[in-house]
């Protein structure tokens, strides 16, 4: 029987999604992306070899596994020219299996232009990656797509008219340098070659796809709490990363969807501005700094690091409606003498955390659930019980193999 399983971030994102994408993709047809853009920055760690991607699909390292992004993303085209060439330049084919969405909208570099002098006086912090302007955009129905790309003419008309707007925005309410048309309209059609080989109705496809019964993942970038109607906001992303986001973003109706596998690191992090009720600022924040390797894949800025926050988590099982669970970067805990998971918060929004005695203990090399040290099952037992939603996946490492398989 198809199983198609929706893989969604459950913190702030760079829960290893990437990761986990890649290990379950071995048994699928095709991963698919719904939202985002290449503000996203998913890390698949293969025979000791590292790759980080941002727009392509975490199922691409399978050379049999067909990658979509979806009508939901924002597509920069340089972006995932790039991207496209270094996979390539590592002997990763795309022929025939790669389908980019003629619906997607484009991200120009005035967007890129406005998102990053905006953020300066706004404080999101974001990845400057234009996300938020081209989002807004495509709301306000001006936004060109990718399907734009088939007549030249009319694309330049439409092109003027956006990239004059961008412009105005730029030079008269944020005194900043104007984009010139000539360097947009380049982006384009210097990328005409994208279209040409990849361009797609991704909605027919996804169709058939799910009528014949193809194991299909669909990959969620960022985090539940960036979400834009449910996450921390205005401290969040531009588009819905929660369950919903995927019927619009791919046009998979929710009835077709057998799995929901939420991702959770055994703490928290965060990486930009927002609140943050588990934050540490002690040592413990350094050795889940340090130990969990915690920078941005993308912007390779320093994550902001705490415990788990259960409360915040039993919302978003319930907002995703997640059937199952994934712990990652367990063994990023290995060293803790004491762990703390929030359960609740007091009348002054403080967290209210129970503590747990570390177990001091390698658990890398773990494979199975019963190898770990029983103060590290204790506490995957007590989350799962508190989110009333069972742990099936543990990742204990980077790699692909570092990951348990509990039920
Ligand atoms: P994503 O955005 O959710 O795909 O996650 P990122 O790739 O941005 O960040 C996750 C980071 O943790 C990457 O550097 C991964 O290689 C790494 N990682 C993933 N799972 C584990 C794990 O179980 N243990 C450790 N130590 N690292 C992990
Ligand atoms: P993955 O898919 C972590 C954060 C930014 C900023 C906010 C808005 O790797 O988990 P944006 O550029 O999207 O307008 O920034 O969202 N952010 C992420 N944080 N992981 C991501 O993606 C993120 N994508 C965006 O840091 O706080
Ligand atoms: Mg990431």
């Amino acid at each position: 029987m198809a199983n198609n399983t929706l893989i969604l971030g459950l913190q702030w994102g760079d829960e290893g999604k990437g990761k986990i994408v890649d290990a379950l993709a071995e048994k699928a047809g095709a991963v698919c992306r719904f939202q985002g853009g290449h503000n996203a920055g998913h890390t698949l760690k293969v025979d000791g070899v590292q790759k980080v991607l941002h727009l392509v699909p975490s199922g691409i390292l399978h050379p049999n596994v067909h990658c979509v992004l979806g009508n939901g993303i924002v597509l920069s085209l340089s972006a995932l020219a790039k991207e496209i060439k270094e996979l390539q330049e590592s002997d990763i084919n795309f022929k025939d299996r790669f389908y980019v969405s003629e619906d997607c909208s484009l991200i120009l570099p005035t967007h890129i232009a406005i998102d990053k002098v905006r953020d300066q006086s706004e404080g999101i912090g974001t990845t400057g990656r234009g996300i938020g302007p081209a989002y807004e955009d495509k709301i306000a129905r001006r936004a060109l797509r990718f399907g734009d790309l088939k007549n030249l003419e009319e694309l330049k008309v439409k092109l003027a008219k956006l990239v004059n707007y961008h412009n105005q925005i730029l030079e008269h309410l944020y005194k900043a340098k104007p984009v010139e048309f000539e360097h947009v309209l380049e982006e384009l059609t210097g990328n005409l070659d994208l279209y040409n080989q990849y361009h797609c109705k991704t909605q027919d496809l996804l169709k058939v796809w799910v009528k014949e019964g193809k194991n299909i993942l669909f990959e969620g970038a960022q985090g539940s709490m960036l979400d834009i109607d449910h996450g921390t906001y205005p401290y969040v992303t531009s588009s819905s990363t929660t369950a919903g986001g995927l019927s619009s973003g791919l046009g998979v109706g929710p009835r077709y969807l057998d799995t929901i596998l939420g991702i959770t690191k055994a703490y928290t992090t965060r990486v930009g501005e927002g609140p943050f009720a588990t934050e540490l600022f002690d040592s413990n924040a350094e050795q889940l700094a340090k130990v969990g390797h915690e920078f941005g894949a993308t912007t390779g800025r320093p994550r902001r690091c705490g415990w788990l926050d259960l409360k915040a988590l039993e919302t978003i099982v319930f907002i995703n409606s997640v059937t199952n669970l994934c712990l990652t970067k367990l063994d990023v805990l290995d060293g803790f003498d004491e762990i703390k998971v929030c359960i609740d918060y007091d009348e002054t929004e403080q967290p209210i955390y129970k503590t747990f005695s570390g177990w001091k203990q390698d658990t890398s090399k773990a494979k199975s659930f019963e190898d770990l040290p029983e103060a590290a099952q204790d506490y995957i037992l007590f989350i799962e019980q508190a989110l009333d939603c069972p742990i099936d996946i543990v990742s204990v490492g980077p790699s692909r193999e570092q990951t348990i398989y509990r039920n």
